[in-house]
């Protein structure tokens, strides 16, 4: 495996994704990290920093012990501090190196180079530049404005580049990556989904033994793998929980029960619809309808695994941004602070070992570690869905007669949208209940109803998002069904509203 290094880069994470498509296990650790024990990691990567290596807070590291004997690769911040701490010099560049740049001279018979021609562009985002190489250091590469691009140190496998190849702008980013990892350090790229859960398999085994482990399904495609998986591991001993709390979309908690039961999962489904209605009982503020869902999950929940005989362990679908957000907000040097939900979210009253199979994937990977155990493409492919599910699209107070409007407008909508086949073409889509009557005329008669915003939008991590362009036939044939079969709607309207500054969710 490989140990990725991080000095707080936005890109660290994208240098994991891309040693993994390489099909090459790969860790994030922050900088300060011992590095007195790296015997399982071949090669070691450090990352870009928003840190000057020049600042009296530069954060430092001791390479002694790894330079020579495994291969490094610096990258931006990375290269800069090879340079800086060993003889070289790094001063602010008199003109700004952001964007896109080409590799002008490249060392051709350098390894590093393999199969990558001249001329090849790269990604530039740094405001120093290395003036002088380090003692022992030799030139690889350079740009029109960058001299320094790429060094090697002399009889070591050191690498040091100053643009940043974990970016898709960087053309052959991918192909440099390979023959740093594969072609020089012999790293050998034989992480699949199936040795994944091979391994992941025997290693829950061996730590969990005998013992019973809970885990709260939520229909999401995190928790079911995360739930299979321990399923192939300890079989009868997991214990599923899955809460419906009457926010769900339609027909959605029997459905998702049933499935479930049909991947042989131990699982109980819980109907706690009245104790989520009555803790949102007149309750219009979003955070407020929030907490008060966080709330009585747990409690829900926690008396469902205190009814779980001897339990020791419970299971989480954490996925890896879920750490990686959480490892910065404590301590590490990542300047984007976050912490979420899932990670240390389990109370104090609850005394159980924290379990999570799924802490070192991304999202696309669950999915695929999911295909390979032949579960259903309709749980790997669904949408995000909040956790406080319908209640955050029902605008002010939620009674269940506007839960079950929305659960057939909202039905109707993705129902459609599977129908024409846009719903893999969009990330995540949803119908909001606006607590705005207007009038309308139905046959000969005046109303007075509800209007609902439909919100479709393409993302990739829900950060950012924009508004699908869906097809104008469609939104009519949907605005269409929704108003004659919908009592009580008479008004739909589509948002076009990107995000930022309209966040994806209306509450
Ligand atoms: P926003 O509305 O912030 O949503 O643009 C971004 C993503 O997060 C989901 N979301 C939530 N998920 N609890 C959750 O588990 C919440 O309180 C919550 N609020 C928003 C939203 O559905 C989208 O995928």
């Amino acid at each position: 495996k490989v140990l990725i290094l991080d000095f707080g880069s936005q890109y660290t994470q994208l240098i994991a994704r891309r040693v993994r498509e390489l099909n090459i296990y790969s860790e994030i650790k922050p900088y300060h990290t011992s590095l007195d024990d790296l015997e399982d990691y071949k090669a070691v990567i450090l990352s870009g920093s928003p840190m000057s290596v020049r600042s009296e807070e530069a954060f430092h590291i001791d390479l002694k012990s790894i330079r020579g004997t495994k291969p490094i690769l610096g990258i931006c911040y990375g290269a800069q501090y090879l340079a800086h701490y060993n003889g070289g010099e790094v001063a602010p560049s008199n003109i700004r190196e952001y964007g896109r740049a080409h590799l002008t001279v490249i060392k051709a018979e350098e390894a590093l180079f393999e199969k990558i021609n001249e001329n090849t562009q790269v990604w530039m985002s740094h405001s120093d530049t290395i003036k002088e190489l380090p003692e022992g250091a030799e030139r690889i590469a350079s740009t029109a404005d960058v001299l320094n691009a790429a060094f090697k140190i002399k009889d070591e496998e050191t690498f040091a580049i100053q643009f940043h190849p974990e970016v898709y702008h960087s053309t052959d980013g991918k192909q440099l990556l390979e023959n740093f990892l594969i072609r020089i350090a012999g790293v050998k790229p034989d992480w699949t989904p199936t040795s994944f859960i091979e391994e992941t398999v025997e290693a829950l085994q061996e730590k969990i033994g005998d013992g019973k482990v809970i885990l709260g399904l939520s229909g999401g495609v995190d928790s079911s793998v995360a739930a299979m998986l321990l399923h192939q591991a300890i079989g009868r001993n997991l214990y599923c929980i899955f809460v419906n709390n009457g926010l769900l979309r339609k027909d959605e908690f029997p459905q998702v029960l049933d499935q479930y039961e049909g991947m042989g999962l131990n699982v109980k489904g819980v109907d706690a619809t009245a104790r989520f209605m009555e803790a949102l009982k007149d309750e219009a503020d979003p955070e407020k309808k929030r907490k008060a869902i966080g709330r009585t999950f747990i409690e829900v929940f926690d008396d469902e695994a205190t009814a779980v005989d001897g339990a020791e362990f419970l299971a989480q679908g954490t996925i890896y941004p879920d750490v990686i957000e959480s490892v910065s907000a404590t301590g590490g040097p990542s300047a984007t602070i976050k912490s979420h939900h899932n990670v240390g979210g389990l109370p104090d009253f609850m005394k159980l070992k924290v379990v999570e199979p799924l802490k070192a994937l991304f999202k696309d990977e669950v999915r695929r570690v999911g295909r390979s155990m032949n579960m259903p493409e309709d749980i790997l492919g669904r949408h995000p869905f909040p956790g406080p599910g319908l209640a955050i699209r029902i605008l002010g107070d939620v009674t269940l007669e506007k839960v079950k409007m929305l659960q057939e407008v909202d039905a109707i909508f993705i129902n459609n949208l599977k129908k024409w086949e846009l719903y893999d073409r969009v990330w995540q889509a949803g119908a909001m209940l606006l607590p705005v009557n207007s009038v309308g005329v139905m046959g000969d008669e005046r109303t007075y109803e509800k209007c609902v915003a439909l919100r479709a939008v393409e993302s990739t991590d829900g950060m950012t998002a924009d508004w699908v362009n869906l097809p104008y036939e469609f939104l009519q044939a949907t605005s269409n069904e929704i108003i004659n079969k919908v009592k009580g709607v008479n008004r739909v309207v589509y948002d076009i509203s990107s995000k930022p500054p309209a966040t994806i969710e209306w509450e």
